[in-house]
């Protein structure tokens, strides 16, 4: 009961945040924005053509990211403006990163993409835009690693440990990801970690549509910018609101899916082969078929 009063409360805050917070301001649209300076005017352009937003409504030409001088590049990155027609729009749809929002033609030059990363960030801020900011998260687990990574995994949301260092996959799930990337050939400084919601579902429960909605636009934009060769969606959660489709895991292992102009495979949560240590030969398989697409040797033995 206490449970539920606290989940009610969490939505009524929720659609009194709606009506306030930049995310959901209708009507303007939402740039990597220019100032007065003519020379950063060039790092706003138009997508073009009419888009689909996160909630499904057709939208305007979105502006997309490309790039300026190095020297003149600034960043303010907002959000994909989210224009629920109604809460139940934006708790409803299931669209995939692909069809949020077309891919940016240009992209951010490998220097200023720590710097665009760090303006998404900023533009988060100190997030009240879906139940989780009310659920008792202590951190917002924004995303780790290389900026400029060629592999980029995707969980489903911080845990415990996130939650209290800051930084996803930090726990056992965490440790069991950093020897798979290891036993890649990897370092796990050179690959970039994020996850579909960046703060922590109470009882580590699965991110509501809502709140993976809500969150969703970000995790497209920081993949934007690190413009990965290759995602790994790690479990059905993460693979779900990538690829906007609902279905089993077996049905999306073992061969590529595409996401934002990457190649993108499916495998195992790593809390998952925790539970199930039997499935890490399957999951092998999946980052194999990773290394492959990735010309990596993997760790050398001995
Ligand atoms: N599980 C996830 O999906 N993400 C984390 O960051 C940690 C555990």
């Amino acid at each position: 009961m206490a449970g539920e009063a606290e989940q009610l409360r969490a939505y009524v805050e929720y659609l009194r945040d709606m009506g306030v917070h930049d995310f959901y301001r209708q009507g303007e649209p939402v740039y990597v924005e220019a100032d007065s300076s003519p020379a950063l005017n060039s790092v706003v352009a138009s997508a073009g053509t009419p888009v689909v937003d996160a909630v499904g409504i057709v939208d305007a030409p979105r502006p997309v990211h490309v790039s300026a001088p190095a020297s003149e590049q600034k960043f303010r990155v907002a959000p994909v403006p989210g224009r629920p027609e109604s809460p139940e729009s934006l708790i409803a749809k299931l669209v995939s990163f692909d069809d949020l929002l077309p891919v940016p033609a240009i992209r951010v030059e490998a220097a200023h993409k720590a710097d665009a990363l760090t303006a998404i960030r900023e533009e988060i801020g100190d997030c009240t835009r879906c139940p989780l900011a009310y659920a008792g998260r202590r951190s917002i687990v924004f995303g780790d690693g290389d900026a400029n990574a060629r592999l980029l995994f995707v969980g489903e949301g911080p845990g415990a440990d996130e939650d209290a260092s800051g930084v996803p996959f930090v726990g056992k799930a965490g440790q069991l990801l950093n020897n798979m990337i290891q036993a890649m050939g990897l370092k796990r400084e050179e690959v970039y970690i994020a996850n579909i919601v960046k703060c922590r579902p109470p009882a580590n429960r699965v991110p509501e549509p809502v709140e993976a909605n809500t969150c969703d636009p970000f995790l497209l934009q920081q993949i934007d910018v690190v413009q990965p060769q290759v995602i790994v969606a790690l479990g059905s959660t993460a693979a779900m609101y990538l690829l906007g489709v609902k279905q089993s895991l077996s049905g999306l292992r073992g061969r590529w899916h595409s996401c934002r102009g990457a190649k993108l495979a499916v495998t195992y949560h790593p809390a998952f082969l925790l539970r199930d240590p039997r499935m890490k030969g399957e999951a092998w398989k999946d980052l194999q078929m990773v290394m492959a697409e990735m010309g990596l040797k993997g760790a050398s033995r001995g």
